[in-house]
């Protein structure tokens, strides 16, 4: 995908999308080119009743007077009320009717309107933004002529009084295009092409940005004690990875942010065997580690001014005869013994060597974890909000505030002793479930074990990474959930 940004004038090929305010009022740039078509797009709008309301689109097809093949007439609802994320949605879904209409050259016109005031560099690149993050597909599987044959969006160009504030604005914005798509190839690809090994190897390519990439092996990971992480890999025909990728965008004293991922290539439940039904998705259980590669990536392509460490444990849960059963005690990297009474509560396994390690080795400012941890944050939150669980009320309330400027939404779940008992047992220091009751919260109190109070947050990614609903600025089953979140948070507080 090409981004391009130049000054306000009538293209003479492709798509032309312009904007309009609720009750469908033009404004300078879009009046000027309604003159052109003598009158064409104002009488559109009034016969279709078009009161462009936010992201509504009204797709005016060869417009009299113009080279255009459509005009596309954007809503953008009430302009005082418009937020960022809104104006992502709107490019969002300029993108899609071109890509619906199969065309290669989108043009979006970024006018001046009554009540707006976001600058307008800012409004082009979020526009760009928008678009760029919807342009995504996955379709490295499809072979015939049909599927992929078609043409596809190759150019996104925005028409902007402010073309060079623009450009810089979208400097940053197409890094993190770049790490979204990333994060959302690794969640789709399939387990038997993406297995751990291969997972390392992609990590791999972030070392063109300037990450430093290192992979530990089963040995190497022996050496160190993890043995929580290591058993749920010995049922598994491809041997477990962990990936350490650092990026230095600061001075060697400055301690790092660090964030640590979930990497389950596939979760079959090993030998608390999971329900065949559905169980297609649990290719999906590494979409916290793929949120950390995909922001590793995004925070070195756009050279961010911070120390930072992506950790991911990445292992298969398979059922074999070499595999762990329920009622095994393991040995984590921190000393804690752990009865393993159900092999499907895995992730927090693989998480709490992990984290153990990534405090030790790092002495990090803080610590974030994601992970698709639990199906219980789904009855609880559904596929809105992510959940988080944090020992540290300021960072919480930062990545609330990344959550609500971005649309990578997050939702305050409680920790507390009472809820610690749960995981209690007589055969070790702790049991790998809880009860029935409140199973996300005791997933997070298990990993609290772990983080040795360092200022830590859990995200549960179970409902918002994969199979999430579509919207604007995501058609992909992996979301890419989380890219965009961590990445605000370290460009508002963590850089310069
Ligand atoms: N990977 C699953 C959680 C999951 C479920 C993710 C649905 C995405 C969609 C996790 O490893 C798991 O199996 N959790 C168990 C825990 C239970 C055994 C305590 C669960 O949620 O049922
Ligand atoms: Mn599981
Ligand atoms: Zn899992």
């Amino acid at each position: 995908m090409k981004f391009t940004f130049s000054r306000l004038s009538t293209p003479k090929s492709g798509v032309l999308a312009i904007t309009a305010t609720e009750g469908g009022e033009l404004g300078s740039f879009g009046r000027a080119v309604d003159e052109e078509t003598g009158g064409h797009i104002s009488r559109a709008i009034k016969a279709a009743q078009f009161e462009a309301k936010l992201e509504k689109l009204l797709d005016i097809v060869a417009p009299h007077g113009l080279g255009v093949s459509r005009v596309v007439v954007a809503g953008l609802g009430k302009p005082g009320e418009l937020t960022l994320a809104d104006i992502d949605s709107v490019g969002g879904a300029i993108a899609g009717s071109a890509i619906d209409a199969k065309v290669q050259d989108l043009h979006i016109a970024v006018d001046s309107h009554d009540g707006l005031d976001i600058a307008a560099g800012d409004l082009a690149a979020h526009l760009a933004l928008g678009a760029g993050l919807r342009a995504y597909v996955f379709d490295r599987y499809k072979t015939m002529k049909e599927d992929n044959g078609g043409l596809k969006l190759g150019r996104i160009n925005v028409l902007t009084g402010a073309a060079r504030q623009a450009r810089s604005a979208f400097a940053p914005c197409e890094a993190v295009i770049a790490g979204v798509h990333l994060a959302r190839d690794l969640v789709n690809e399939p387990a038997n092409v993406l297995y751990p090994e291969e997972f390392a190897n992609r990590c791999r390519a972030l070392t063109k940005l300037g990450v430093k990439v290192e992979v530990l092996t089963p040995k190497e990971m022996e050496k160190l004690g993890m043995r929580a992480l290591l058993a749920v890999g010995q049922g598994s025909a491809r041997p477990p990875r962990l990936v350490v990728m650092t990026w230095q965008g600061r001075g060697r004293n400055d301690k790092p942010v660090a964030f640590i991922g979930k990497g389950v290539t596939f979760d079959t439940g090993g030998i608390s065997l999971k329900p065949g039904a559905g169980m297609g998705d649990m290719k999906g259980d590494m979409a916290g580690a793929a949120c950390v590669t995909g922001l590793m990536h995004a925070l070195a392509a756009r050279k961010a001014k911070v120390n930072a460490v992506g950790v991911i444990g990445i292992v298969e849960n398979m059922p074999d005869a070499a595999a762990q059963r329920p009622g095994d005690i393991v040995t984590s990297m921190s000393g804690q013994t752990i009865e393993v009474l159900n092999t499907d509560a895995e992730g927090r396994l693989v998480l709490a060597d992990a984290l153990w390690y990534t405090q030790d080795r790092f002495k990090p400012q803080f610590m974030i974890n994601l992970a698709t941890l639990t199906g219980a944050i789904l009855v609880a939150l559904g596929k809105e909000y992510a959940g988080a669980f944090s020992n540290n009320d300021e960072l919480c309330s930062r990545l609330i505030a990344a959550g609500l400027a971005t649309g990578d939404k997050v939702w305050r779940m409680p920790l507390a002793k009472a809820y610690d008992k749960l995981i209690d047992t007589p055969n070790a220091d702790m049991k790998n479930i809880g009860g029935r009751d409140a199973g996300s919260i005791t997933a997070a109190q298990f990993l609290q074990r772990f983080v040795n109070d360092v200022p830590w947050v859990h995200i549960d990614i179970a409902g918002t990474a994969m199979n999430s609903p579509k919207t604007a600025i995501n058609q992909s089953w992996g979301s890419g959930y989380g890219v965009r979140l961590l990445d605000r948070l370290v460009a508002d507080h963590y850089e310069g």
